[in-house]
């Protein structure tokens, strides 16, 4: 039997997931396990035994052996270096979203890829969620006829979003929303998005991080199917990293409706009160099984390298969902729709916007 030598680079929740898979399969001959933080690596190493453990990921780039590696770092903003590092030194990448902060390093990485003849992917675990795969299913074979509307409503919990929206000063379109993005894009296939228009609405998070608390986002497709996306991390904390979903597809011979709420696990003890157990957006190991999408997509990328078989997000669709979100950010600063693909002066006005985000002036609410 065919098995590579793989490694992590960051390993803090999703790359712990992605670890424990990895070290139950037995597609691994050795793996390699890298983070920054001295103590989370003992933890790990401790539990896994990896053949090595590192805080530099430069020991995982020299080791020519590692052919396979997940890259779950963060801030997102080390996303671009890393990968782009591990793909110059030919390695197989599956890197977390969002593919790079800027569309140029995207590009590169994509360019990278090509170029060394590497797998390339992007962890957007949705595709691996059953429900999901059961809407491409039933777009495929015809059941729903010609799609005519999609609508996704998605909502973190409050500590998910501090978490996340405190490292980088990205906006729920871009660390939420991305995830439906993708896999609507992945639906309507190979329908592009042409127009977006977004509006964002503060709330609880405005005082933590000026952030929005959610964001509703339209997408107009090139054969007209209209596409309406909400994403938000204002609920109340919850299960931990609680994460609730309602999707509904209309189409000229039905309709499918997917509750994803994540309600139909309910615990409830006089230690924690009610929970809703295994309800994170890309799962959790339940002893001898994955409750979840990100289990089956991280053995996936290994098989697509082992086999040399395509992967299921390429690189360049996750560029569309970037280019989207992108859209949908400047949208919703300028209070009016943008055209896709982006111009030369909307790409500027983007550049202009980040600029001012990452000052900490969040444009929406600075006057003039
Ligand atoms: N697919 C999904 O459903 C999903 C869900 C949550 C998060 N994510 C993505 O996964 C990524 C990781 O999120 P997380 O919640 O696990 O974050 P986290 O902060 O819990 O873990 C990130 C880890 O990266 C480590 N790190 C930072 N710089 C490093 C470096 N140079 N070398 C090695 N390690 C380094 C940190 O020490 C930390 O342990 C994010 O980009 C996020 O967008 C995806």
């Amino acid at each position: 039997m065919k098995q590579v030598e793989v490694a992590a680079i960051g390993v803090g929740w999703v790359g712990g997931t992605r670890v424990e898979t990895l070290s139950r399969t037995a597609l691994v001959d050795k793996l390699h396990i890298c983070d920054i933080k001295p103590e989370r690596l003992a933890e790990l190493k401790a539990r896994y035994r990896p053949a090595t453990a590192t805080l530099d990921y430069q020991d995982i780039i020299k080791n020519d052996n590692i052919s396979v590696v997940y890259i779950s770092t963060t801030p997102e903003s080390n996303h671009y270096p890393i990968a782009r590092d591990c793909l110059k030194a030919g390695k197989n990448v599956m890197l977390e979203k969002p593919i790079a902060l800027e569309l140029w390093e995207a590009d590169e990485l994509i360019m990278l890829a090509r170029r060394n003849n590497l797998k390339f992917t992007i962890g957007y675990s949705q595709r691996f969620n059953t429900k999901i795969a059961y809407a491409k299913k039933k777009i495929v074979d015809g059941t729903l006829g010609k799609v005519v509307s999609v609508l996704v409503s998605r909502h973190l919990s409050r500590a998910l979003g501090k978490k996340i929206a405190s490292r980088v000063r990205l906006s729920p379109v871009v660390m939420e929303s991305t995830h439906d993005l993708d896999f609507v894009m992945w639906l309507l296939e190979p329908a592009k998005p042409v127009r977006v228009y977004s509006q964002g609405a503060y709330g609880y998070m405005e005082p933590v991080n000026g952030s929005h608390d959610v964001m509703f986002t339209t997408v107009t497709m090139d054969n007209g199917v209209v596409v309406m996306i909400g994403g938000g991390w204002n609920f109340p904390e919850s299960f931990p990293n609680y994460c609730s979903t309602w999707i509904e597809i209309t189409g000229t011979d039905g309709a499918l409706v997917l509750d994803d709420t994540q309600r139909d696990n309910w615990l409830n003890t006089e230690k924690t009160g009610q929970i809703f157990p295994m309800s994170t957006m890309p799962g959790e190991q339940v002893d001898h099984v994955f409750a979840g999408g990100m289990g089956p997509e991280t053995i996936h990328f290994l098989e697509a390298c082992i086999r040399n078989t395509p992967v299921m997000v390429t690189p360049e669709s996750a560029r569309v969902v970037m280019e989207t979100y992108t859209a949908a950010d400047l949208s919703a600063e300028r209070n009016e729709p943008v055209d896709l693909p982006l111009t030369n002066e909307t790409i500027a006005a983007v550049a202009d916007f980040k600029a001012k985000f990452r000052q900490g002036i969040n444009p929406a609410v600075a006057k003039p």
